[in-house]
């Protein structure tokens, strides 16, 4: 199939699909106080996570629907056995223009000259402090040292690199411009994250606290003559940059939900299922259709159905759960 006959996935509000970000575990080395609760969430048992060969099919019908960028996110990606294998055959499938992981460096280093050699083109890092302590009580685990290792690792290698940080009033606020300061002298975009309500558990009321008008205002602050910077339409952060500072900033209004007019994503969960909101409680069972010995060409037309039923925004899609009225999954089964 050439290109130009693709058939594209796009919604009821004309937005074209062309990123899709999948979870391939729920698992998790740390244990952030945002995402789950202390004791972990219940994992889910193996057969029930998508095999590599699943994950490759369905991406490369995917692909031929338009689909261009593909993050692996999860829980910790570099948990799952063998995770450069499924790296090496994402970036062969033909239309897959990038593949993009989101880790939280734990195990990331040993595998950064074999990530180079295949080709990741980009690496988001989540790190929530600066500060050993700090990062020991939002993580409840010990490991800022070895993030950190990480941090130099992936920018000594030349990666495209980014740095979550989820914004989290009275935990990491007083370290926003340290954080900030980091993208002076290293070519490396941090990206402030309002805090959404997907911990495992209760509601946060960080929402209220700090918000993205407030983070903005706080850098502004700081820096005087920060500018604005033209970004993609589809990239749900704003970006800013300190005259002089050779990395940027960023700000993700993941709460607010300020970008979905122009969002590009799907979602694969750890599950198997595929969202079409990060709000929504999944809208397809593609784990049960790819197990039910569906064609390709019937796969396909049941992706494109089910973009069809895409909701506005965050907001509709948040309307429509029916199970989990109050949100209370975990970030880690759906994938960041
Ligand atoms: N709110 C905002 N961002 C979150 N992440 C995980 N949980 C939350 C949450 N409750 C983001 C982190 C991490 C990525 C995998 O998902 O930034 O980097
Ligand atoms: Fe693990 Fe990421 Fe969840 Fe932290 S936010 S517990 S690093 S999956």
């Amino acid at each position: 199939m050439t290109n130009s006959s693709k058939t594209k996935l796009v919604d009821p509000w004309n937005r074209t699909i062309d990123y899709l970000r999948i979870a391939v575990t729920d698992r998790c080395n740390l244990r952030c106080f945002y995402c789950m609760p202390a004791e972990g969430i219940n994992y889910l048992p193996k057969k029930e996570l998508l095999t590599y060969e699943e994950i490759v099919r369905l991406s490369t019908v995917f692909a031929s629907l338009g689909i261009k960028k593909i993050r692996l996110t999860g829980g910790e990606p570099f948990l799952r056995k063998n995770f450069i294998s499924l790296l090496e055959k994402l970036k062969a499938i033909p239309g897959i223009e990038a593949v993009h992981i989101t880790t939280n460096g734990v195990l990331t280093f040993p595998f950064l000259n074999e990530m180079k050699n295949i080709g990741v083109d980009g690496v988001n890092l989540s790190l929530d402090s600066l500060n050993r302590e700090n990062f020991h009580q939002i993580t409840r685990r010990d490991e800022f040292d070895t993030v950190m290792k990480t941090l130099d690792g992936l920018l000594d290698h030349g990666f495209n690199t980014k740095i979550n940080m989820v914004v989290m009033h009275g935990k990491n606020t007083h370290e926003v411009l340290d954080m900030a300061r980091l993208a002076s002298a290293r070519k490396v975009s941090v990206r402030f994250i309002e805090e959404m309500p997907f911990n495992g558990s209760e509601l946060s009321t960080s929402k209220q606290n700090w918000s993205h008008v407030k983070i903005l205002e706080e850098l502004q602050a700081a820096f005087p003559n920060l500018n604005k910077l033209e970004s993609h339409p589809s990239n749900p952060a704003t970006l800013y940059q300190v005259p002089d500072h050779l990395g940027n900033l960023g700000i993700i209004p993941a709460y607010s939900r300020t970008f979905c007019g122009s969002c590009n994503r799907i979602r694969l969960t750890a599950t198997g299922s595929i969202k079409n909101c990060l709000y929504d409680e999944g809208v397809l069972d593609v784990k049960q259709v790819l197990r039910s010995g569906k064609s390709d060409e019937e796969l396909r037309d049941i992706l494109i159905s089910t973009v069809h039923k895409r909701e506005k925004d965050g907001f509709a899609a948040e309307k429509n759960r029916k199970v989990d009225k109050n949100i209370s999954e975990s970030m880690s089964t759906i994938g960041g």
